[in-house]
């Protein structure tokens, strides 16, 4: 199975969303793998950083181009994760023809949402949901955009993952224990694994 974290916006919490799914999917006893094909490397500096912590991730991550992203393919019992760099690139291109569901988290502001209408353009032939994501449960937002997309009948996921301070302060460390929200989109997302529910219109 091969997951690929897409947006053309930055800071949408591609890179959080994949380290934490790919923790959760390894605690899960799943091989896991996360590729990072972003140039900025967040992935990579993230797991070396956690590494001279003392704090390993519980799986590998791997610098990898548009070319290694070519033509990927995964066995049925391994899940890889690929974090895309933000705006337009032919690794993105190439993470989304790969991916068997793109994954495109996304805040739950207004403006926000105007800006996944293109990204799901780019990615209509190939299964894609729609995650939400530092969300503040306090806020109208929280319930009135999920409805909204849900209206506008985009593929958006049940679970929305809520601002937390953990969650921000994860970068450059060991994944903590409690994966909060993260470990109920894992699991959203493989009972949703039936193509129909998540395949974009
Ligand atoms: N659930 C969350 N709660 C609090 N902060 C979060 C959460 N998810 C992500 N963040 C923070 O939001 C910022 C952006 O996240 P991240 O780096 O994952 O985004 P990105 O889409 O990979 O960005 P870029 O496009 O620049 O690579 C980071 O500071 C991250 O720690
Ligand atoms: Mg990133």
């Amino acid at each position: 199975m091969i997951w690929s974290l897409v947006h053309t916006k930055g800071g949408v919490a591609k890179t959080t969303t994949a380290m934490f799914l790919a923790a959760a999917a390894a605690r899960r006893g799943i091989s896991t793998r996360v590729l990072d094909a972003d140039p900025q490397g967040s992935a990579t500096s993230w797991a070396e950083r956690a590494a001279s912590l003392d704090m390993s991730l519980p799986f590998t991550v791997t610098p990898a181009t548009a070319d290694d992203l070519r033509g990927l393919t995964s066995t049925p019992d391994e899940l890889i994760v690929i974090d895309t760099p933000p705006g337009t690139a032919t690794a993105i291109d190439a993470a989304i023809d790969a991916a068997d569901l793109v994954i495109i988290p996304t805040g739950p502001r207004s403006a926000d949402i105007d800006r996944v209408w293109p990204t799901l353009d780019i990615t209509a032939h190939r299964p894609t949901t729609i995650l939400l994501t530092l969300v503040d449960l306090r806020k109208v937002e929280a319930t009135e955009i999920p409805l909204a997309l849900a209206d506008a009948e985009a593929p958006i996921l049940r679970t929305v993952v809520r601002a937390r301070t953990a969650v921000e302060r994860a970068f450059g460390r060991g994944i903590p224990r409690y994966l909060g929200d993260y470990a109920d989109v894992f699991e959203e997302l493989t009972a949703a694994m039936v193509p129909e529910e998540v395949v974009a219109q």
